[in-house]
């Protein structure tokens, strides 16, 4: 089975680069019997220099594409530590590897976006969302009385996408246009956090997250 991972530039890049748990995630991709691709966030790096960049008043679609250097990064660091090349392009994404690593491939979207077009393309089982959060809440995990949510439909992710849409800065764990073309595409998505989750449900035992199907 293929699986592609959404890695979160905050999951990389806390602050310092998370060693530890890229080396446990080459353990666990190496031992699996699985395919993986996994799609590299930009995280803090990506965001600082899109903030600048709006400070120097640079068009929109050329944020993106500093945004996208950061994700390369990333995806340069993670390819190097799995020891394989860093997938440059959509096409080179595709190709049936036992391991991909790539990056943000198209300007104006996310790396989630991103991981639903790929998992598409490949006929993937489902795309996997590891991020610093146990899943989807019902409202921003900030607050005390937010609940997991184990499982719910394209429709109710798209719900709540967009009602953070329309907050101020505040950031949904997969956005909007992603959702959409996951609830579109039928795409199943899977919330976790940790790579103990991780293992657990590529094991087919229970785990804590969130499923979206
Ligand atoms: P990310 O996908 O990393 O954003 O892309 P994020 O979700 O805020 O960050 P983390 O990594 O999950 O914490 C960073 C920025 O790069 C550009 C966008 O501007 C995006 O906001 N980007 C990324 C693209 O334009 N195209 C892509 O395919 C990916």
């Amino acid at each position: 089975m293929k699986y592609v991972i959404s890695l979160g530039g905050s999951i990389i890049n806390p602050g310092r680069i998370n060693t530890k748990l890229l080396k446990e995630l080459k353990k666990i991709i190496k031992k699996s019997k699985h395919e993986f691709v996994i799609v590299c966030g930009g995280g803090r790096i990506a965001r600082d220099y899109i903030k600048a960049g709006k400070e120097l008043k640079t068009p929109s679609i050329r944020l993106d594409e500093v945004g996208m250097r950061a994700t390369e990064l990333n995806a340069e660091l993670v390819s190097a530590a799995l020891g394989v090349r860093r997938a440059r392009s959509l096409e080179q994404a595709i190709k049936n590897n036992k391991i991909t690593v790539t990056n943000g491939l198209f300007p104006g979207v996310t790396t989630d976006f991103d991981c639903v077009v790929i998992a598409g393309l490949v006929g993937a089982e489902a795309v996997i969302n590891i991020s610093n959060v146990k899943g989807v809440y019902n409202k921003d995990p900030k607050n005390k009385d937010a609940k997991l949510l184990k499982k719910l439909s394209y429709n109710k992710l798209i719900k709540l996408a967009s009602e953070y849409e329309l907050g101020q800065g505040a950031n949904f764990i997969f956005d909007l246009a992603a959702s959409k073309l996951a609830s579109r595409t039928g795409i199943k998505l899977v919330f976790i956090q940790g790579l103990e989750n991780l293992k657990k449900y590529l094991g087919k035992k229970s785990f804590t997250g969130s499923i979206v199907e």
